[in-house]
């Protein structure tokens, strides 16, 4: 698995230091509420593991499994909602946890849909942010690491559902989407 990966971009080293930093903005920023950590399946996984662990406050958590890609490197823009929530958010400050923000279609259609039901607030919490993937304008209130316009993988992140378990971040070589 490790020879797909031409370099690698965030290392477990930095990924466990970016988990420390954001827990504690969190802890800090929410300290007189409760807020509610949804995580977007799959990719959250790893990072929302790792990230509540590093929040010191009384939070519940769900998860809401997202799709804009259907399989290969670029996004469909076409959002579909694959497992919805189970619990009510209305009222709620809503944390969304995600591991990468790229054109920005999933994350502001969540948004969208999360308003709509009555969060009280909805804050985006990413590992990662492409800034140049974006097609529509959108800022992440916490990111981990701003990332250039590569496709990458590991940490949760995948190729056709493959590589989501290497620890760290790493850029995929091209012959490996390219054949
Ligand atoms: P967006 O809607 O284009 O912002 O993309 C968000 C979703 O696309 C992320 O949650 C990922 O699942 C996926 N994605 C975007 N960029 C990458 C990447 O470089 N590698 C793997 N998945 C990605």
């Amino acid at each position: 698995m490790n020879n797909d990966i031409s370099k690698v971009l965030v290392t477990e080293q930095e990924i466990v230091q970016i988990c420390k930093t954001l827990g504690g903005k969190i802890t800090k920023d929410y300290q007189d509420k409760q807020p509610i950590l949804i995580g977007l399946l799959k990719g959250c996984m790893p990072f929302m593991s790792d990230l509540s662990r590093q929040i010191d406050l009384k939070f519940d958590m769900a998860y809401m499994s997202v799709s804009s890609y259907h399989g290969g490197i670029a996004s469909s823009g076409d959002v579909k909602i694959k497992m919805d929530l189970d619990i009510s958010i209305k009222g709620r400050d809503v944390l969304i946890v995600e591991d990468i923000v790229d054109t920005a279609n999933t994350i502001v259609t969540i948004v969208e849909l999360f308003k709509h039901r009555g969060a009280n607030s909805v804050k985006i919490v990413t590992l990662l942010d492409k800034p140049e993937g974006r097609l529509r304008p959108f800022e992440p209130e916490y990111v981990g690491r701003v990332i250039p316009k590569e496709f990458v993988v590991g940490y949760g992140l995948d190729y056709n559902e493959y590589y989501r378990n290497l620890p760290y971040v790493g850029v995929l070589k091209p012959e490996i989407y390219n054949h």
